[in-house]
């Protein structure tokens, strides 16, 4: 059974206060801001065993639109009316009653969506406080890229691979990796100008495109005339049945994630006719990282090396504070930023 993050054990209370955001009612749809509430609430002193963490940065992440409704076959618990939402964090230990951590550890965990964390110490797991140049580095779905390109795509050297939604936090880093992985071309698809222009600028794309203009299989097919190998797909829809379309025998998509449903009222995700799936003998696979965290060292090192020598962009946007959080995930939604987006809990 799997069971909620949320399920914090209480003990004696300090004077301490902290925000935490709730889901106040399920939406029918699109979640408006009043499917939301900001509560201040009490932050109880760490029984033993548990440890106190004061949360510096949480992730945001479209999926949590997936939690929200209640979607079914979701491999995380659903958010639940009246209690906090959780989701990816990174913060400092500011009072331990465990032997296994300390006070000032950095720890990532999954009890985001609040200022402050108590819980079993089982649940934070400590991180190298000088790995990054920002503790928000570690909440980055870098991870993400790599095994969908490396495990699900079966990424090769001289692929050439499209990638959508790929100024976003997953598709960004899928681009990047993929050309230091040896790929031949790498195309991006976004939804403006401007973001076109960011990949193949700040990102080093070979090629984008914006996927409003006109037929995404015209669009595809002009960016690679010979064709794509790989496919990293966080969209879905007219962008996966373009890249079944435009596909080289023996083809790999790597389905990261359905953003085509997760905004649309009447979702477009389907990929259509199979035929050519079938004539192409092309491999489709879904994947998640929970299957692959085995290789979160060997990711980390690498990912190091890149920002070090300054060959991989850490692209991010910070949304400062809790309050701003249910606004900013409907923004990451709707296309406002790039990057990974995290919301700053404290300094
Ligand atoms: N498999 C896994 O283990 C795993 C892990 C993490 C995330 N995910 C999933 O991977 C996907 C990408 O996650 P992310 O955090 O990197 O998100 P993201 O790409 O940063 O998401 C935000 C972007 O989604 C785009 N978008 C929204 N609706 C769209 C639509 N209908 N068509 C095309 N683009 C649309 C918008 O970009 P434009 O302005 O370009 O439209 C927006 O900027 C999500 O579905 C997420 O749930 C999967």
């Amino acid at each position: 059974m799997t069971t909620s993050p949320n399920t914090t054990p209480k003990s004696t209370s300090t004077s301490r206060t902290g925000l935490e955001a709730r889901l106040a009612a399920r939406p029918d749809g699109f979640p408006a801001p009043d499917a939301f509430e900001i509560a201040e609430v009490p932050v109880p002193d760490p029984a033993p065993g548990q440890v106190l963490v004061r949360n510096l940065f949480m992730s945001l992440d479209p999926g949590m639109l997936l939690l929200i409704a209640d979607e079914p076959g979701l491999p995380m618990p659903r958010y639940e009316v009246g209690e906090p939402m959780y989701g990816d964090a990174v913060g400092e230990v500011i009072a331990s009653a465990d032997t296994s951590l300390a006070e000032g550890d950095l720890v990532v965990h999954r009890l985001g969506w609040r200022e402050y964390a108590v819980a079993g110490a089982g649940a934070f797991r400590r991180v190298d406080r000088a790995a990054y140049p920002s503790p928000s580095l570690h909440l980055s779905f870098g991870l993400v890229a790599y095994v969908g390109l490396l495990e699900a795509a079966e990424l090769r050297p001289g692929d050439t691979v499209f990638v959508s939604s790929a100024a976003g936090a997953t598709g960004g880093m899928a681009g990047q990796i993929a050309r230091l992985k040896g790929a031949a071309q790498v195309i991006g698809s976004a939804g403006s100008p401007e973001k076109v222009a960011h990949l193949t600028g700040k990102l080093g794309f070979d090629a984008a495109f914006d996927y409003h203009d006109g037929p995404v299989v015209d669009r595809l097919r002009e960016a690679a005339p010979d064709g794509i190998d790989v496919y990293f797909d966080n969209v879905g829809g007219e962008q996966l049945r373009a890249a079944i379309e435009v596909m080289n025998v023996h083809g790999r998509i790597a389905v990261c994630g359905a953003l085509n449903r997760q905004r649309a009222a009447r979702p477009d995700a389907g990929p259509g006719d199979l035929l050519s799936v079938v004539g192409k003998r092309l491999t489709i696979r879904g994947f998640t990282l929970r299957d692959h965290l085995d290789r979160a060292a060997e990711f980390g090192e690498q990912f190091r090396g890149w920002l070090r020598d300054g060959s991989i962009v850490h692209d991010e946007t910070v949304v400062d504070g809790l309050a701003n959080a249910p606004r900013a995930l409907r923004d990451l939604v709707g296309g406002a930023y790039t990057g990974k987006t995290v919301v700053r809990l404290g300094s």
